[in-house]
């Protein structure tokens, strides 16, 4: 079983929206295994986009992602990177296919009410990033 972190962003928890999109992640097979509810500082938003940080959407990704609350999970499952990017849908919601989460919920494409890591290199270092060992329970 692989595992791979998932966020549900500040524009999704807003919006009452976090059971419905972990429900969409359990429905496509993914096991929540850790979950924790966090406002992220500019700093911490800083530090986990830091790959972002030449691009010019970087200030705008770093305000929103410091707006609010966001839950922060590892999910298991077989092959949990690629489907969770499949359960997601596009970056940009107006390119997400049907029955995805961005194309049901997302705003815009910098509310797009959900981030998951995109390689094994990237989920274990997110991972990291906000979760201990011990909060992670498989
Ligand atoms: P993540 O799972 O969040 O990493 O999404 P992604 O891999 O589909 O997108 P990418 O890593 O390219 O960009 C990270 C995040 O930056 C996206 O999820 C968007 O919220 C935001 N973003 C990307 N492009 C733009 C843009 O052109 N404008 C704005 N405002 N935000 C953007
Ligand atoms: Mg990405």
């Amino acid at each position: 079983l692989e595992r791979t972190f998932s966020m549900i962003k500040p524009d999704a928890t807003r919006r009452n929206l976090t059971g419905a999109i972990t429900r969409m992640l359990e429905e496509a097979g993914l096991r929540v295994i850790a979950s924790r509810r966090v406002w992220m500082s500019r700093r911490e938003a800083e530090g986990f986009y830091a790959v972002h940080k030449e691009r010019p959407f970087f200030g705008e990704l770093v305000d929103s992602m410091s707006s609010g609350p966001t839950i922060v999970q590892v999910l298991e499952g077989e092959n949990a990177i690629a489907r969770n990017r499949e359960v997601m849908g596009a970056t940009n919601p107006a390119n997400a296919a049907e029955d995805t989460i961005r194309k049901v919920h997302a705003l815009s494409i910098g509310e797009n009410s959900v981030h998951g890591s995109d390689a094994p290199e990237t989920a274990a270092q997110e991972i990291k990033y906000w979760f201990s060992d011990t909060e992670i329970v498989g």
